[in-house]
């Protein structure tokens, strides 16, 4: 992990008005390009992290930087963010107010003051890689959940942010509606940007991450994905169960039918494929 860190926190306590300490002196870094999955039980602090990273959230002590500079929040400090840095949260319907698609997704470049034909450009571009064109003038009210979703993730794309934050973007979508996400998000990366997704499905964040952040109690660990959800102490300190893909690599590596050395399956055609094309066991001896 030498990449460059585009984003961290460093030694961020946060608490909620009146509320108990949320996150302790923690420190978390984005690395250039890594897609990075951030992973924690129900109220383990993950939204509340994405927001502190995007601004949405301020500190009450440490500091938000962005390649290594502190962030002001002040307009001009948090506009330099914003171009950085796009969350998309949750609940769609928490992000979406225009009246049709088009229209929502313009309203951040319009903010920034880009002019007109520049707005077009982006908001083209970014219903383009959302696979959502067709639906540039339906009214925002009459899409399905699902739409819903690319359109708010199209606004923050049309920011054309190096660092995508997506909030259990997954959550909600039945199971085509999450490959064909997951291919977006692919899309978005392959075309540069890094893309961070808080989930607690942990066989999606082994298949899809580079990296995996496990939020626990004592503070976020990061480390390559794989290595990382195979340690059942951290897993267990974050409320997470092992993923089905490290059962069964493990499994692999205990009857001889995988080497040390080679990569276990992160999906069900993954494991097809590698005992379909498996070497026979070598004999003993
Ligand atoms: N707006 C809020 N006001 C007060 N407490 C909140 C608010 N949002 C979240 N919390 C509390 O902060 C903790 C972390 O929540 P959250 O960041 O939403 O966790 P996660 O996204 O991992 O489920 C929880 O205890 C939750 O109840
Ligand atoms: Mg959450």
């Amino acid at each position: 992990m030498s990449e460059p860190v585009l984003v961290a926190l460093r030694g961020v306590s946060f608490a909620y008005e009146d509320g108990p300490a949320v996150l302790s002196d923690l420190d978390f870094e984005v690395r250039e390009g890594r897609a990075l999955a951030l992973l924690g039980r129900n109220g383990s602090g993950k939204t509340t992290l994405m927001r502190l990273l995007s601004g949405g959230l301020r500190p009450r002590s440490g500091e938000l930087t962005v390649e290594g500079r502190p962030v002001r929040y002040d307009r001009k400090g948090l506009t330099r963010l914003r171009t950085t840095v796009q969350l998309v949260v949750q609940d769609p319907d928490d992000q979406l107010f225009a009246a049709s698609v088009a229209q929502d997704v313009s309203f951040g470049p319009l903010n920034l003051g880009l002019p007109d034909d520049q707005v077009r450009i982006r908001v083209d571009e970014a219903l383009a890689a959302l696979g959502i064109s067709a639906l540039a003038d339906r009214p925002t009210h009459l899409l399905s959940y699902g739409q819903r979703k690319r359109t708010a993730i199209a606004g923050a794309v049309a920011m054309r942010p190096r660092v995508l934050i997506l909030d259990e973007p997954t959550a909600g979508l039945d199971p085509d509606g999450q490959e064909r996400l997951l291919a977006t998000l692919d899309g978005l990366r392959r075309s540069g940007t890094t893309v961070v997704m808080a989930t607690h499905d942990v066989d999606l964040a082994l298949r899809w991450a580079d990296d995996a952040a496990l939020l626990t109690p004592s503070g976020a660990r990061t480390g390559p994905v794989a290595a990382m959800l195979a340690r059942t102490d951290l897993l267990e300190q974050a409320g997470l169960r092992l993923p089905w893909g490290i059962a069964v690599t493990r499994l692999l590596r205990e009857r001889g039918l995988l080497t040390d050395d080679a990569p276990g399956p992160r999906t069900p055609e993954e494991l097809a494929t590698l005992t379909g094309a498996a070497p026979p066991v070598p004999a003993e001896g």
